[in-house]
Parts: structure tokens; sequence; C-alpha cells
């Protein structure tokens, strides 16, 4: 597989260097000048061509957007969960469409984890069906299903709930393969729920999309109701509004609004119609029961954005349908980390019973 890598450190390194130089500055003041010169020339190079190259190689958005290729945490194995003392999770692969696999972890309830040892695929497919609710996860941007600690956190915590969990890395993120684009997503999405519910029996199947995965569940969800299906329950953490979300708060940007400038040369790629995540219009079209988790320090997501979603759900629907909880911002928990929250589980146990 071909791998083009974006490093997530390119405009930061430079300023690194700058750093080093200026250390070096002691013992030879003149030339280290010289560098701290070059340095900065090279880091102001680099702050004004970035975003004119964005606009010139749509390849690029593409992949600061989804920032996939940074595999985060580097040199794991998601072959082998049990390395993320995952005993009771099995990595399989499955093809989305023609030329696409995806590397997918299915874990089964933790109270199964005797039963679950050296146990091979068809077994765990059977388990899908064995009532306990099955939870999809759809991942953020960036890293991949093995992200911790918030993914394989969630995972942990839904497991120990006794619910099954199945996690895929989209398209191009992780093991899988194929590049990601919005339509891309989607379709990997409405696959690992078909692929869920051709297995799951009468089994909920309860949806839990973090932050991009936001964008993609709803417009899968808006997908499926066109062939008549709702799905049982949809949780977004961390949703986001393109629309509204303006530099430096989208949570694509963060690569950009940390370049100084950068926002003034750049072009918001929701004008350029690659990406778009239309998630209000989605929501008014949406009849399933809707959870919004938010945290008020989300640093990717203001919380505004997510009381503005809430509003337009509730308004499609009503308040016994969509809930939102709230995170004080004194938990610290920002974009990722509410599942650690005390109250999660019994949030989480509520909503299950409530579907
Ligand atoms: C296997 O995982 C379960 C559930 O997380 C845990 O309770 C158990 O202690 C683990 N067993 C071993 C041997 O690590």
């Amino acid at each position: 597989m071909k791998r083009r890598v974006v490093k997530q450190g390119d405009p930061p390194s430079s300023a690194r260097g700058v750093q080093s130089s200026d250390g070096a500055q002691k013992k030879e003041a003149a030339p280290s000048r010289w560098r701290l010169k070059i340095g900065l020339l090279a880091l102001f190079i680099v702050t004004i061509s970035l975003p004119f190259s964005v606009k010139m190689l749509p390849q690029l958005i593409q992949h600061l957007v989804y920032t996939h290729r940074i595999r985060l945490p580097f040199f794991v194995d998601l072959s082998r969960p049990a390395d993320f003392s995952l005993n009771h999770t099995i990595n399989m692969y499955l093809t989305s469409e023609k030329g696409i696999s995806l590397g997918v972890w299915h874990t089964v309830p933790a109270n199964q984890w005797k039963e679950a040892q050296g146990k091979d695929l068809a077994w765990y497919q059977s388990t899908l069906s064995d009532g306990n609710p099955v939870f999809i996860y759809f991942h953020g941007n960036g890293g991949t299903r093995a992200f911790p600690p918030h993914r394989v956190g969630v995972l942990k915590l839904l497991s120990a709930l006794g619910y099954h969990v199945v996690m895929p890395d989209y398209r191009g993120f992780g093991d899988s393969t194929g590049e990601p684009t919005e339509d891309g997503l989607t379709t990997d999405a409405l696959y690992i729920y078909n692929w869920v519910k051709a297995r799951s029996g009468n089994s909920l199947v309860v949806i839990w999309a973090h932050s991009l995965g936001t964008g993609v569940t709803t417009n899968a969800a808006v997908k499926l109701i066109k062939q008549g299906v709702d799905f049982d329950g949809v949780i977004l953490e961390g949703a986001f509004n393109t629309a509204q979300q303006q530099i430096p708060m989208n949570p694509f940007h963060w690569y950009y609004w940390k370049i100084p400038g950068a926002r003034y040369f750049y072009t918001p790629p929701w004008a350029t119609n690659n990406y778009i995540f239309p998630t209000v219009e989605n929501l008014k079209k949406m009849r399933c029961p809707i959870l919004i988790l938010h945290s008020k320090d989300d640093n990717l997501v203001p919380i505004k954005i997510a009381q503005g979603l809430y509003e337009v759900a509730v308004s499609a629907q009503n308040a016994e349908r969509v809930k939102m909880v709230t995170f004080d911002g004194s938990l610290g928990y920002q974009h990722n980390g509410l599942y650690i929250d005390p109250h999660m589980p019994d949030i989480l146990k509520k909503f299950v019973a409530s579907l």
C-alpha cells in the first residue's frame, strides 16, 4: 500500500529548529543568529505556502482533514487486540465495497471473557444475537481504533456494562485500505451497520459516534431512512457543525489555527464541496432516539455548537426522544475524555433502557 505521510509535527518542528539554534547562541553568537534567521524564514515560508498549496492540492486537504495517515498509536499491531488488554476481542477484515477492506474489532461483553478464550470468528459472530445490546462505535478523525486512551476506553466501558462493541477503522484509517472521502466513510458505516444487523437477531443496535463519526453517522442515518430503516438509538459525542464552525473552531483545522496567519489565506473546505457533513439537515430528518454528550470545556467543538444541534434535533422530534447531557468544564474532559465520567455507566444504561 502506498503511504504518503503527512507529518503532524511539521510546522512545530520548524519552530523547534529555531529553539535549538537559540540554545546554540551562547557558544557562537553570530552564526547562530544566522541560523535563527534562516529558521524564522523557513517557518515563515511554511506558514505562508501551506495554505496556498492546500488550495492547489485537494489530496493534501483530504490528508489534513482526516489525518488518517497519522496512525496513532505508532508501532502497534491492530490485528492483536490482546495487546491492548482486550482479551475478549477478535480482529477481522470486512469488505465494505469492492477493493475496500476495513479492519474491525468485535468485543463481547466482559462477563464472557473466559468463554471467549481461543474462540474463532464464527463463535464471535454467533454471540452477536445473544440478546445483549450491540454498540457500533464510529470514531473521530486521526489515529486508529486502538487510539488510547479514549477509543479503547469507551470499548472497555461498554463491554463492562454487558454490551457488544463493534469498532471499525474507516477506509484509509488504521489497517483499512482505500482513501477517505465523506461518501466513502458513510458507505463504510452503512456496511458495518448492515453487517451487524444481519447477525444481531432481535438485539438492540446502538451507534456511538464521536467527533468526525457524528457527521458520518447522521449521513448514514439519512441514507437508511430512505430505505425505511431507523437506527435503534444514536449517541453523538463531541458533535460538530461544519456550517457554523469557522476557523479556528472547526475540529479539522487545528492544523491551521496553530499556524499564525494561516486562516487569512485559507479557503474553508466546505466552500469547495470536498466534504460537508450536513449534520443539521440530517438531524431534521432523523427519527430515532438521540443522546448528545458534550463537555463544556470541549476544546475543539464549543458547547454552543452542540446546544444548537440539540435544539434542531428536539424540534424535529421532541425532548422525550432527544436528550443532551453536558459535563462541567471543571472536570477537564475536553473533546475525548467523557467516557471516564463516573456517571457515564448510568447515563448509558438509562439510554439503552429507554430504547
Ligand atoms: C480479561 O478481560 C476481562 C474483562 O476486561 C478482565 O476482567 C479479566 O481480568 C481479564 N483476564 C485476564 C487474564 O487478563
